[in-house]
């Protein structure tokens, strides 16, 4: 109502509320380095696109004459109450394109009560965005080949009060990403210290000369120890032995994997394709949603092309429980820092609740395959 009442009255917002507006913002304000890491993708984009026209292909079926006035977002995840079906997405190294990084998405995120899941390659240890911010905590792990850091990170992140893990499996290398490889292959992320793995001390401990000595081999140790190979479903239990809260695989796109994860006793699944940056030619997320979601009975979460209010009232209509926002809070954070990336997560929250009302529901618990045309 804010939003709209000053618009109304002529107090324009200092960013635009257009998703793609806000991109070409960021674009006109960042190198192109940074902005192309975020707004790539692997190999051609095609899977990045299919991610986006599987939206349009969904359409929602307006319902009238209904009660939908006091409208409730809030979601319950892995037994907690959260004020809307929305998580901040894992995105490393978020101070290349601004300096607060993800210490601001955390104050942003927190502002609203909602999880921002802080991601292994941050810019900002977990200690310092634990300290800046007093929202609900949940840590993204990608998950090294040495069980002593692997430990460490877990009892770094459990002793800094995240309580959900989010173990990401579809990046365990990084993709043909033409984009980044046309452009020197990041040079700009040196620059950013890759802070949570750099700075542990389980990882230092591997280390011949200390980090600031050596930042090349730091990196060039961290990179095998954190790339170049899969973990394997056998190695699960590692981390539900030693991880008491929720643990959630992000990157689940077949049905048979999902039941896998259930098998293995994880509590949850992201339903996604990286933001089409790994894959290329990977089925749409939105389109591997509804096969994962009748295999198993966990929740499911869901990201990958999700913009507009519409999008998430697609997805939760499609089943899931939440979703994760991407790209588009990292163009808020370029553009305005935590400011930005609140005006942006506000923003999106406001078309959802009126998207929402004006489709006939008052609530994500209302929505289910039926809210949508048939295919
Ligand atoms: C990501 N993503 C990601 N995921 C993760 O688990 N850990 C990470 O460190 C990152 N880093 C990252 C950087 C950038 C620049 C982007 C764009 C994405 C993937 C992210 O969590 C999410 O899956 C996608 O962003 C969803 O796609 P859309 O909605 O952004 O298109």
């Amino acid at each position: 109502l804010e939003i709209y009442l000053n618009g109304l009255t002529g107090v324009l917002p200092p960013y635009s509320v257009d998703p793609a507006k806000l991109q070409e913002a960021a674009r006109d304000l960042l190198d192109a380095g940074p902005y192309w890491y975020v707004a790539g993708s692997a190999g051609s984009g095609e899977t990045d696109r299919a991610n986006l026209a599987a939206f349009a292909r969904h359409r929602i079926v307006p319902r009238m004459l209904r009660e939908t006035t006091e409208r409730d977002l809030t979601t319950e995840l892995f037994g907690r109450t959260y004020p809307a079906p929305l998580a901040l997405a894992p995105i490393g190294v978020q101070s290349i394109v601004h300096p607060h990084g993800e210490l601001a998405t955390a104050r942003a995120a927190a502002a609203l009560g909602l999880p921002a899941i802080l991601s292994t390659a941050a810019s900002h240890t977990l200690e310092e965005v634990a300290a800046s911010a007093s929202g609900p905590r949940w840590y993204q792990l990608y998950w090294p080949h040495d069980d002593e850091v692997t430990l460490s990170l877990l009892e770094r992140a459990r002793k800094n009060g995240y309580d959900t893990l989010v173990v990401t499996l579809d990046t365990w290398t990084l993709a043909w990403r033409p984009n980044d490889l046309d452009r020197a292959y990041l040079p700009f992320l040196r620059g950013t210290g890759l802070a949570i793995p750099l700075s542990d001390p389980a990882f230092r401990a591997r280390l011949a000369r200390p980090v600031e000595e050596d930042l090349d081999a730091a990196i060039m140790t961290w990179a095998p120890m954190f790339n170049g190979r899969a973990h394997t479903w056998d190695q699960l239990p590692l981390l539900r032995e030693n991880w008491d809260g929720p643990i959630v695989l992000k990157g689940i796109l077949h049905p048979d994997d999902a039941r896998r994860a259930a098998d293995a006793g994880m509590d949850g699944i992201v339903v996604s394709n990286h933001g089409g940056r790994q894959v290329d030619g990977a089925v749409a997320a939105l389109d591997a949603l509804p096969g994962v979601v009748a295999s198993v009975d966990l929740p499911v979460l869901f990201d990958s092309g999700i913009r507009t209010g519409a999008d998430i009232v697609k997805a939760l209509a499609l089943g899931a429980r939440a979703v994760l926002l991407g790209r588009p809070y990292i163009w808020g954070l370029a553009l305005g820092g935590e400011d930005g990336v609140r005006h942006v997560v506000r923003s999106l929250l406001a078309d959802l609740d009126l998207t929402l009302g004006l489709a006939g529901f008052s609530s994500p618990a209302d929505l289910d395959p039926s809210v949508l045309e048939a295919p």
